[in-house]
């Protein structure tokens, strides 16, 4: 179960981060924005480590990074163990990357997609169980 969601981007993601904010508002849960807080440039390592670093911390909870196209913010938190971020552009792969790799990380690409095409990601990201089984098998390779 999921307790806490946890969402950062750098200066191209902060349009879309501040509409999904307003979106997950409207769904019972707890919502911790870590930045950016406008849309003067950053860089996005800083953001996407502090957030891997706080879900791979805490079993109950998961994030969301958006930046340009989601590969920079990707490769940051995939560098974190125990992380496992999924850069989705459609949901299908939302889905299946629950289903299967029990992503604890959605990365969203804010140059990329739209508004809506965001908020049908997120929300089958957000409602898909991680399936187990073999699948958990696979998961533990990854961290051995
Ligand atoms: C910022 O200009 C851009 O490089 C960044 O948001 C991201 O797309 C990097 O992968």
């Amino acid at each position: 179960m999921m307790k806490k969601i946890f969402i950062a981007s750098d200066h191209a993601g902060f349009e879309l981060k501040e509409y999904l904010k307003g979106f997950l508002a409207d769904k019972d849960l707890e919502v911790e924005d870590l930045g950016c807080d406008n849309e003067e440039s950053v860089d996005y390592p800083e953001y996407g480590r502090k957030l891997a670093e706080l879900v791979a911390g805490d079993e109950g909870t998961r994030g969301i990074l958006i930046c340009g196209t989601g590969v920079g913010m990707s490769i940051t938190a995939n560098r974190v163990s125990g992380v496992r971020a999924s850069l989705c552009s459609e949901p299908l792969s939302a889905k299946l990357t629950r289903l299967h790799n029990d992503s604890n990380v959605l990365v969203l690409g804010g140059r990329v997609i739209g508004k809506t095409m965001a908020e049908e990601i997120t929300d089958v990201w957000l409602s898909t169980e991680f399936e187990g089984g073999r699948h958990q098998r696979r998961l533990d390779k990854i961290e051995k």
